[in-house]
This record gives structure tokens, sequence and C-alpha cells, in this order.
């Protein structure tokens, strides 16, 4: 059997939700990731340094006895965030970033920005105390086609951004295209990206072919394989500036299975195991661990650390459902299995 010591990796993009989904979503991150940062789009948002602190204390006490897992905070960017609201932000230890939804371009993102640059003034804040600027890169323009919403993003949006702000600290979130792995690539030290295990594992066909399949439908959208490719040649070079955040957001089965369906893929139930069956298909197991646990907390200038997690090559069954407050949720792989087991952490 294959086995499999790696330092305890850190979720760097996940949604944890409130209140009952906070049984389901805490135990199960709380299991296999040290840290995780914990997206702001909560319905009405966490906007202020108390609202990330009080949303703190909630998820704090669904984490299971005995273990350290550690929530870390984000803020939502809106068209009236100040800059002392960025340097409140900059001075609390319990938040790590402000997270930017262009309006209307997702799930809970209508109290997102509106007009970019009129918020340069705040990103100079973040760019001074140096807070990093989370992106769901996408633009919102309706005539633009759902599949190229990532690269009209890249150059309407970030390309400007970044020449603006060079010594900003900018986390482009689940990066899904060829263009994006290209544009962090050429980008500075100071930017980097996440990418999700679902966007590594499958392709719009997988979405779309023999059917629409509701629990592959996420924003930024599935695309074609060779964006797939491009996003697994990134995860395995061993660049530092990719890293390990699932965007496994829970979302009930009604909500999910509908004529207007939602978007978002839960995979906090076996995300390391996904990631290991794609570092393993990319014959790269020797760089699973610098992707999962060193390279986020480097980017952002946290210790790594210094507990260990052991994954096996045991195949693990996925239940069909999970138990989301009253309602259910549908996992990936729901009812079917993944190649890796998390076999023990200390
Ligand atoms: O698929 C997604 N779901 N993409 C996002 O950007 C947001 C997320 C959610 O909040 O459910
Ligand atoms: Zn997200």
């Amino acid at each position: 059997m294959t086995s499999l010591n790696l330092t305890l990796p850190d979720d760097w993009h996940i949604h944890l939700r409130d209140e009952a989904a906070l049984s389901t979503t805490v135990p199960d991150v709380a299991r296999w990731a040290g840290r995780a940062i914990v997206m702001p789009n909560l319905t009405p948002p966490v906007l202020s340094v108390a609202d990330a602190l009080n949303y703190r204390e909630r998820i704090l006490a669904h984490v299971p006895e005995g273990n350290s897992f550690e929530p870390l905070m984000t803020l939502y960017l809106t068209d009236h965030t100040t800059q002392t609201m960025v340097s409140d932000a900059a001075a609390s230890p319990f938040v790590h970033g402000i997270k930017l939804y262009p309006a209307g371009a997702t799930t809970n993102s209508d109290a997102g920005v509106t007009a970019l640059e009129a918020l340069y003034p705040v990103l100079e804040a973040m760019q001074n105390h140096d807070v990093p600027l989370l992106i769901h890169g996408e633009v919102t323009d309706p005539r633009c086609d759902i599949f190229d919403r990532e690269k009209a993003f890249i150059d309407s949006a970030l390309v400007p951004l970044t020449t603006q702000f060079p010594a900003l600290r900018v986390v482009f979130e689940h990066i899904t295209t060829r263009d994006a792995v290209q544009f962090v690539e050429a980008a500075g030290e100071h930017v980097a990206a996440t990418v999700t295990a679902h966007h590594l594992l499958y392709n719009r066909n997988d979405l779309l072919v023999g059917g629409v399949k509701p629990h592959l439908f996420c924003l930024p959208v599935l695309k074609r394989d060779q964006h797939q490719l491009a996003l697994r040649k990134a995860v395995t070079s061993g660049s530092p500036r990719f890293f390990l955040g699932t965007d496994s957001a829970p979302h009930t089965r009604d909500d999910k299975e509908s004529s207007c369906g939602c978007a978002g893929c839960y995979t906090a139930h076996a995300a390391l195991a996904l990631y290991a069956e794609v570092f393993d298909e990319e014959g790269a197991l020797d760089r699973l661990e610098a992707f999962a646990s060193f390279h986020g907390p480097d980017f952002y200038r946290l210790p790594r650390n210094t507990t260990s997690v052991t994954l096996s090559k045991t195949p693990q069954a996925i239940p069909s459902e999970f138990q989301l407050g009253t309602d259910v949720l549908i996992p990936i792989r729901a009812g079917e299995s993944v190649g890796w087991t998390v076999a023990l952490a200390s």
C-alpha cells in the first residue's frame, strides 16, 4: 500500500456558511487541514473586523474536541469599504485578506464591487498595509460568454490593477484557464493563485455530456480539457505561486437540483484525497506537500504547520448525501469512491 506523510495542509479558500451548516462544514475541513481562509459571502456579508470576529467564534464552536483547526477570516469588499476598514483589518491578527467579488459574479455577490477603479484608494491602503486582496476573477458583462469571463477579467481588470499596485499581494482565486496560469506565471511575486480539486479533476464534458450534472456546476464554470490540463501542469510544476484552495461550497440538494440551480461544489469531506488522486495521476506525488502545505503559508506570511497527516492509497466510499442542517447536500463523488484516504493526523 502506498502511503504518504505530509505536513498538515491548509485550505486557502473555503465556504463554511453559518449556523447549522457549520456542524457539517467545519468538522469536514478540520479532518485534513490546519487552517482555512474562510470566505465572507454570507447574507449579510462579513464587512467589518467585528463581523469577522463574531463569525470566527461561531466557527470555533464547531471545531471537534482536541482538534486545533484555525479559521483565517476575510472581509467582503464593497463599494462602501473605507481605508479605515483596511487599517482595522491590518491591525487584526484574525483577518488575513479582503475579498473582491464583482457584483453579480457568483453566489452571494450582490453586495460586491460595481466599479473597481472607484476603489483604487482602498486598494492603495491595502497595498500600504500589506493586506492581501483575494479576487473572484470574472467579468459580469452579460454579453461576455460565460466560458470567456475569466480571460476577459484578466485583460480588463487584473492587468491594470497589478500594474497600478505592483506591491499589493493578490490571490487570483480558483483559476480555471490556461490564460490565468500564464498570467500568474508572468506576474510579479506578489501574485498567486488557488486551484480547486474539482477544476483539476473535471472539465465541461463532465458537467454537460450525457445530461447536466448540477453538483458539478460551480463558478467559474468548468472549462474545456486543455484548460484543465494547464491547471494540472501548474499545480504539479512546483511553482510556489499556486496553492491549494478548495472553494468547497455547501448548498442544499434542492438548491442545486433546481430549474435555476446554484453554483458550488462540495469537496471538504475528501479534498486532500481528491488532490492526491490528481498528483498521483500526474506522477507528481512528491510535489503534493509543497502545493498543499508550504506555498500557501509562505505567500500569506504565516508559519507552516508543524503537525502532519498521513494519506494512504486506499479507496474510500463517499456517502450518497450528508446532512446540512435540516436539509441534505450532495458531495462530490456521492455514492462513488475516492482513491485515497486520510489515514491519520498527528
Ligand atoms: O461555485 C461557487 N460557489 N463559486 C463561487 O465563487 C462562490 C461559491 C459559493 O459561495 O457557493
Ligand atoms: Zn469561493
